[in-house]
């Protein structure tokens, strides 16, 4: 593994903890977790819990811990989730969903990750003998690989309703829920209110080394604790990063929407580039997708050309690559790259 590039828009996942949020978690008060007595940790669990307005916040290691403990929660052996084609849950976890919660993924062609409430009916199994039990719905917002795109309330609102009418619970995969809440200007709360279970990643643009943070009711969260430690996430002395995340939410919030000013103007810098195709209209947050396939090289000769300058962008496809701003990412880093990427496809 090499060392972090000079202009790593690789990931939000990228970010370094500033100085002060180190500061912040040298100086926590620590207890032990698993008892519930760690009142760093309890201090972020109640701030996330009045952010989504649920009545309780359970903090976890990773994002991909709160996905897979709600699905557990929610469902038996064999129940489906319906959700987006492009979920991370299904592409990017490790196969968690079957393995650990024994679910079936029932894909739904969504538009930039998101869709109808007809299509989300559509999707519902008939209540049948020999047909699995469609148990939840799970949206992404911001939907990862839908383009960084964000949900709107209304819309969540709609499948919510049709997916409890259908007798679906309903969970929000929230890695980028706050990009979504800047973005809009939709409070969190009024999202998670249309959500029987929803999280927030720690670890991505808001700057933390480490966490999630998942959010329901009070029984929900009794019943997710027991999968906490079933899956070996039940923690100690976790203050020491639960105090990143208090600092995060503090400080680090609103300026999100400066990392959604930079990927727009990298794609309005990448659109202009010959040989790349990009709709910068729909860059809506920080993830920038776009396509190499018009410079005639692939996405990974690319990425490596790109790497030995000090750039760092992944190539999720043969040709489609992602740019991620993020708080390491400054206005004139943006430029930077552009002007690198250009050179580099000519
Ligand atoms: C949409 C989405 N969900 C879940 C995760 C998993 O989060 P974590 O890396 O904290 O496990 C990610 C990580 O990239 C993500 O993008």
């Amino acid at each position: 593994m090499t060392a972090p590039a000079r202009i790593d828009l690789y990931s939000d996942t990228h970010t370094q903890p500033s100085r002060a949020m180190r500061d912040a978690m040298a100086n926590a008060e620590v207890g032990d977790e698993q008892h519930g007595a760690d009142p760093t940790t309890n201090r972020l669990q109640e701030m996330v819990a009045e952010l989504l307005g649920k009545e309780r916040a359970m903090f976890l290691p990773s994002g991909a811990m709160c996905n897979i403990i709600a699905y557990r929660v929610w469902c038996q052996p064999g129940d489906e989730v319906v959700c987006d084609k492009t979920a991370h849950t299904i592409h990017n976890e490790t196969g968690a969903p079957a393995a650990m919660a024994g679910v079936m993924m029932r894909t739904i062609e969504g538009e930039r990750g998101m869709f109808g409430a007809d299509q989300m009916r559509e999707a519902v199994r008939p209540k049948r003998r020999n047909v699995p039990f469609s148990r939840l719905l799970s949206l992404e917002n911001t939907s990862n690989a839908g383009g960084g795109s964000v949900w709107p309330v209304g819309l969540v609102q709609e499948v919510c309703e049709a997916a409890a009418d259908e007798g679906l619970k309903r969970h929000m995969d929230g890695a980028r829920l706050l990009n979504a809440v800047v973005e809009s200007g939709t409070p969190a709360v009024e999202y998670a209110k249309h959500l029987d279970s929803t999280w927030l990643d720690l670890s991505k643009g808001l700057g933390c080394p480490i966490g999630g943070v998942l959010a329901g009711d009070d029984d929900f969260i009794e019943r997710a604790f027991r999968f906490k430690h079933q899956f070996g996430g039940a923690m100690r002395q976790s203050g020491i990063v639960a105090a990143a995340g208090i600092y995060a939410l503090e400080n680090n919030v609103e300026r999100l929407k400066d990392d959604h000013e930079n990927a727009r103007k990298l794609a309005r810098r990448l659109a202009q580039i010959p040989g790349i195709a990009i709709d910068a209209s729909e860059v809506e947050t920080n993830l920038v997708f776009f396509d190499v396939a018009g410079t005639g090289k692939s996405g990974a000769e690319v990425s490596e050309a790109l790497l030995a300058r000090g750039v760092h962008i992944g190539a999720p496809g043969s040709t489609r690559m992602r740019a991620v701003t993020h708080l390491d990412i400054s206005e004139n880093m943006i430029d930077e790259a552009a002007d690198i990427i250009a050179e580099v496809v000519s």
